[in-house]
């Protein structure tokens, strides 16, 4: 037997390499195309069967071909059973939703994504669910002091996303199993390859795939992971009765994009420790953040609970202005939001609102580009900057 069609196990035998091309792979058919098709249908034949008999296809928004192959690749790098979703955003609302219920209470990341935070206070208290906020570096303290003992979800989100903190995931879902709490773990940042929170005893796993795993800027998805199957009927009911599933066409081009993960997060990787090193030495910067970096506060438990780095790093121009200017200045750095693509980019986080940083704070997204131009483009407008 050759290994071909076997299916990938947790980090396994295989690297991460092999693993994104194959992750979720059945048995090689001859004939058949290495990268399935996406299938477009929404309706499909019934024949003159029951609905979905010998698990056929019935109707898209419930199940469709193109989506069970994505979704079998992401969850083999999650090590769990995994759901994909239109959005990031919809993914964590499924998560949430499908795990707590009026008179609950949920423990979020005061400094996680702000859009999560904004669907706590605008939708979920609105359905009585109450949330309380605590910041990434107090949650481990936080739960080990009884915290969690009424609650029902904690949500985290390390590293954060923009503040790049980490906390420990594997004592905070000994903490939560104590006390019988819920563990979701937001790990768009890491991505799957970069850390597997359901092997260190998170219950779900969320990402917005938006971001580095899919890495192109060209789609929205999201997804989450359990391996409990309780749960998982739950997400999957949810996202049925809701109709937050990706079309063919975004699942396949989320499953032909992150074949390539491990190459793009090798290469943004390498740029990120660079770009930290040039935005360290220039005048014109503070507070450079990179939990990769030996001596940020992220570093020990990043380098502990992480598998890998990537390629976000931020950091603290004097002002708005300071980041108008090095982005007129730079001629390879380009402002966007987002991050995790393959173009570098930069993101002054303050111009949202939702952030509690200054207003020269700013996201760098470190792309595949070759890292002397990057950084050589940013040290000179780093330069103008003064
Ligand atoms: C950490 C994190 N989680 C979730 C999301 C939401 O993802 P999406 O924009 O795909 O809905 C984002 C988007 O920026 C994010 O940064």
């Amino acid at each position: 037997m050759s290994g071909q069609g076997r299916e990938p196990r947790g980090s396994g035998p295989w690297g991460d390499g092999t693993r994104t091309v194959r992750a979720g792979k059945g048995p090689a058919t001859p004939g058949a195309p290495l990268r399935p098709s996406p299938v477009f249908a929404a309706p499909f034949h019934l024949g003159d069967l029951p609905p979905r008999t010998g698990g056929a296809d019935a109707y898209a928004r419930t199940e469709h071909p193109t989506l069970r192959e994505f979704e079998a690749a992401v969850g083999a790098l999650d090590g769990g059973r995994c759901l994909s979703f239109a959005t990031g955003m919809a993914a964590l609302t499924a998560a949430v939703l499908s795990c707590v219920g009026s008179g609950d209470r949920v423990v979020l990341p005061s400094d996680g994504y702000y859009t999560t935070r904004l669907l706590a206070a605008e939708e979920l208290e609105r359905f009585g669910v109450a949330v309380t906020y605590v910041a990434t570096p107090e949650i481990g303290e936080f739960a080990a002091g009884g915290g969690l003992d009424d609650v029902r979800l904690v949500l985290l989100e390390t590293p954060s996303n923009p503040q790049l903190d980490v906390c420990d995931i594997a004592a905070v879902a000994r903490a939560a199993r104590a006390a019988g709490a819920l563990v979701a773990v937001d790990n768009t940042t890491a991505t799957p390859l970069g850390q597997r929170p359901l092997d260190l005893g998170a219950h779900l796993t969320v990402g917005s795939d938006t971001k580095a795993l899919t890495g192109h800027s060209d789609v929205l998805l999201g997804h989450v992971s359990v391996t409990d199957d309780e749960l998982f009927s739950r997400l999957k009911g949810f996202r049925d009765r809701t109709g937050s599933t990706p079309g063919p066409f975004e699942a396949w081009l989320g499953h032909r994009s992150m074949s390539t993960l491990d190459l793009r997060l090798a290469r943004q990787a390498a740029n990120a420790a660079a770009v930290a090193e040039a935005l360290a030495g220039s005048p014109a910067v503070t507070g450079v953040r990179w939990p990769w970096r030996s001596g940020d506060p992220s570093y020990a438990l990043a380098t502990r609970q992480m598998l890998r780095p990537n390629g976000v790093v931020s950091a603290e121009l004097r002002d708005e202005a300071a980041v108008t200017a090095l982005l007129s200045a730079s001629r390879l750095w380009v402002a966007a939001t987002s991050f995790g693509g393959v173009h570098s980019t930069v993101d002054r986080r303050a111009q949202w609102g939702g952030d509690a940083v200054a207003p020269g704070f700013v996201r760098f997204s470190c792309g595949i580009e070759d890292t002397a131009d990057l950084v050589a483009d940013l040290s000179a407008a780093l330069a103008d900057v003064g």
